[in-house]
């Protein structure tokens, strides 16, 4: 068990060393490229080049990770190079699959999103996502939109929760919202998977040792996941049952309704919690573990999707 953690973990830090190499200014604007998002209010991270874009499709699974990354130029990326790996985007995105960087394309990658990656190398232990049905319908020629129903799925190769009472506590690097706030916030978002679920959460008392540990962090906070500052990814979360529920401390996070400019923390507690459960990203685009919750976006109701993953994992209610 302690094993198929740390290979989860090893996998994790891969995505995310190439996730720094993403943020690196060097790379940025090396290239002109017509890559800047139009709703720039909301965005603050733009791609600068056709690398970062290639070292995002890897970051989230839907490319294979080149080993030599540190080799490549970027003047070795061309568009028709990330044509597959921008269809499968296109596809899981509901966009229109085209195979290019168009704008409805570019504005979904520049959504702020969950650092758990959509897609995780199949074979591999420890991570892949185990793929619920997947029901296609309508055409998926070339420009169309391919109509996917979304649906859920499960971390594969991890070890649900056998109890069914969970505790969680509050472990900060940075005080960002008050404890009272945070407590209040995330008791609700518990209480949610609670009802739909056999569990009972509580918070752990002093002293005790908790399932779930929640807190803000920043940059590289040692879990080998650096976190980008406000940028692209506003949380993460492990699988079980190693409990670790991070939130992006350099993120503006909203406590109650949130502006245009912030990201609501109920929303993303929900989400992240959803992980720490063992539901990985799905393809629903309503439900709440759909990748991206841009900003000023609240979506605190669990979705059927994410109810029929949860039930599918621990069928008891
Ligand atoms: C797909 O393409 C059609 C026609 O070009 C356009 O009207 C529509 O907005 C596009 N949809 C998305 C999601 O990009
Ligand atoms: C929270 O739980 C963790 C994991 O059991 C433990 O290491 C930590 O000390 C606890 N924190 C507090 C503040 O009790
Ligand atoms: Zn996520
Ligand atoms: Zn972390």
């Amino acid at each position: 068990m302690a094993n198929l953690h740390s290979q989860l973990l090893l996998l994790l830090i891969l995505v995310a060393s190439l996730f720094l190499a993403i943020i690196q200014p060097s790379l940025a604007h090396s290239r002109k490229l017509i890559l800047q998002s139009p709703q720039k209010a909301a965005d603050t991270h733009h791609f600068g080049s056709l690398n970062e874009v290639r070292l995002y499709l890897e970051r989230f699974g839907y490319k294979e990770k080149r080993l030599d990354n540190n080799l490549i130029q970027d003047t070795l990326t061309t568009e028709s190079s990330l044509y597959a790996a921008i269809s499968l985007y296109q596809q899981k995105n509901h966009l229109n699959v085209t195979g290019k960087l168009d704008p409805e394309t570019v504005v979904r990658m520049m959504t702020p999103r969950c650092g758990m990656p959509d897609i995780f190398p199949s074979g591999r232990k420890g991570g892949s996502a185990a793929a619920g049905h997947q029901h296609h319908h309508g055409t998926s020629r070339h420009g169309k939109l391919l109509h996917v129903v979304g649906h859920y799925k499960l971390f594969d190769n991890m070890s649900p929760w056998t109890r069914s009472e969970i505790t969680y506590n509050f472990t900060s690097t940075v005080l960002l919202v008050s404890l009272e706030d945070l407590r209040a916030i995330c008791g609700r978002a518990f209480q949610r998977w609670a009802a739909v679920t056999r569990f009972q959460f509580r918070e752990a008392g002093e002293g005790e040792q908790a399932d779930i540990t929640i807190g803000f962090y920043t940059g590289d906070h040692g879990d080998g996941f650096p976190f980008d500052g406000p940028g692209h990814v506003w949380a993460h979360a492990f699988a079980p049952q190693d409990g670790r529920l991070h939130f992006d401390g350099s993120e503006l996070w909203s406590t109650a309704t949130p502006t245009m400019d912030e990201t609501d923390l109920e929303s993303v507690a929900l989400h992240e919690i959803g992980h720490t459960l063992g539901l990985a990203h799905t393809t629903d685009q309503d439900a709440v573990m759909y990748a991206y919750i841009g900003r000023g976006v609240v979506k605190r109701e669990l979705q059927q999707d994410d109810i029929d993953g949860i039930r599918a994992l621990y069928p008891s209610k």
